[in-house]
């Protein structure tokens, strides 16, 4: 997780590195508003080349993209307007916001991206100074796809470098996310690649019914804090058939995140999907109704302030020798320092089931729940996690859990009780 853990003590850890043989990349879209590639040619595409972009990969294009947008947003004809970002050719971008508060437009905005977009190569470079939170961003919009055959990329390797760690104060020069989709809903976006981010790549933030389909999200495995796509206070979510390598979690799902959907992820090298940072500064937060089908995971939950985690189903996960392929941990510390206290966070409803593979450690499942609020409901069905070394076997930890295991479940869970039908 990239984000500042306070000093709470709540955490579910759920890691599974996985090899997914899924490779179907089949459904339809969700929205049936949708506009095809094609119509370059359109009166209502406005290619961010007319409106002074280069495109030379050195040139600062910010002006004609925020150009482009802000006619195509007030288009008056009758089908939705396009920003084009045209293929073979490189953009460079300062970090820009297209905000769609002020647009006139009834219909939905389609931005085609079909060429690269780089940021800046190194910090000093930026033009967001002393903090840059964020480098695209797209805000207060309604109805908007994000499609193409482009790339997005971050070129990160030189905020890697800058560390933040070990600072009490938050660091001076902030790492900005990529890409951020803020207080919008409808929006649907697909097949764009994204790279090297400073920080996390993609971000929903306040915002409904956003699906996200056909991504491919690249860093390093030793980059940090390069998640693939965070989201908080956000419903309605969907992401589906993506590959995602980053060195962060593939998935990090924060505060306020409900009825979330996550299928069909190749996840890895990467932590996995995440659950995590309830409730820090005393909030109370909450995190419902999240669904891990086909999906590697590594999940945590922690944070000194009230709230919920409930309603959480993974599901046909397999794990290639994870460290810690099952964890709920309220005892979780992301630093050294941390107090031994409990949280008020809830942990209840989470199911498990059809999880198989192997273990990188003897201990394959671990649930630490806390005293004053123990986990509840916790379902285990068909669960089967070797030690990846043949010659040994695996076994678990339990404190404070309580719920049900069908017979199928490796190792066995003893506080977990036994119940056939589940
Ligand atoms: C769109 O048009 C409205 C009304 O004329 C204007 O207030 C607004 O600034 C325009 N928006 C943009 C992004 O140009
Ligand atoms: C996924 O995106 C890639 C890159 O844009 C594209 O070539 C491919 O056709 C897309 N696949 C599907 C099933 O839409
Ligand atoms: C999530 O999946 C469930 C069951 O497959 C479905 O009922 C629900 O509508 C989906 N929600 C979203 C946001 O895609
Ligand atoms: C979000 O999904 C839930 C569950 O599928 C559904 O009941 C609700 O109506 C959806 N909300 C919106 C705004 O579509
Ligand atoms: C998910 O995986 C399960 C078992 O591996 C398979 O039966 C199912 O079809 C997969 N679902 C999708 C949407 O690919
Ligand atoms: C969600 O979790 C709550 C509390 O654990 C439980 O009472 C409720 O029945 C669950 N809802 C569904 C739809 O599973
Ligand atoms: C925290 O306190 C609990 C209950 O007193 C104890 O069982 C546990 O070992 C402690 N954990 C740590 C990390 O000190």
């Amino acid at each position: 997780m990239g984000m500042g853990m306070g000093m709470g003590s709540l955490k579910i850890l759920m890691m599974l590195l996985l090899l997914i043989e899924s490779t179907i990349f089949t459904e339809s879209s969700h929205r049936s508003k949708q506009k095809k590639a094609d119509g370059y040619g359109d009166i209502n595409v406005f290619n961010v080349i007319s409106f002074g972009a280069i495109g030379d990969g050195t040139t600062d294009d910010s002006k004609g993209f925020k150009q482009a947008w802000d006619v195509a947003c007030n288009s008056s004809t009758a089908s939705s307007p396009t920003v084009l970002v045209p293929q073979g050719r490189t953009f460079l971008l300062q970090p820009l916001t297209f905000n769609g508060k002020s647009c006139t437009t009834s219909n939905y905005i389609t931005f085609q991206i079909d060429g690269k977009i780089i940021a800046p190569s190194k910090p000093s470079a930026w033009e967001c100074k002393p903090n840059c939170d964020h480098w695209i961003s797209f805000r207060k919009c309604d109805g908007l796809l994000i499609q193409g055959s482009g790339s997005i990329n971050g070129q990160g390797s030189k905020w890697w470098r800058i560390s933040c760690k070990n600072k009490k104060k938050a660091c001076p020069s902030r790492k900005p996310t990529g890409f951020v989709i803020a207080d919008s809903n409808n929006v649907e976006m697909r097949g764009i690649r994204f790279e090297d981010s400073p920080k996390m790549h993609i971000s929903f933030e306040r915002s409904t019914l956003v699906h996200a389909n056909n991504l491919t999200i690249k860093a390093p495995s030793n980059s940090p804090n390069t998640d693939g796509i965070h989201i908080q206070h956000s419903t309605n979510v969907s992401i589906h058939n993506s590959i995602i390598q980053t060195g962060d979690d593939c998935v990090s799902i924060g505060n306020g995140a409900k009825y979330i959907n996550i299928t069909n992820i190749k996840c890895g090298p990467g932590h996995g999907i995440s659950i995590g940072s309830l409730g820090i500064n005393g909030k109370t937060e909450q995190v419902e109704y999240v669904h891990v089908r086909n999906v590697s995971f590594h999940g945590t939950t922690n944070g000194g302030g009230h709230g919920h985690a409930r309603n959480i189903t993974f599901k046909h996960i397999t794990s290639h020798a994870s460290t810690h392929p099952i964890v709920i941990d309220q005892y979780y510390c992301p630093h050294k320092h941390c107090k031994n206290q409990t949280s008020a966070v809830e942990i209840s409803n989470v199911r498990y089931e059809d999880i198989k593979g192997t273990s990188g450690r003897r201990i394959a499942v671990q649930l630490s729940c806390s005293e004053s609020t123990p986990c509840t409901n916790i379902l285990m069905k068909d669960i089967s996690l070797r030690n990846k070394d043949q010659n040994d076997d695996t076994s678990s930890i339990c404190f404070n859990a309580h719920g049900f295991t069908n017979s199928r479940v490796e190792p066995n869970v003893p506080c977990l009780q036994k119940h056939d039908h589940l």
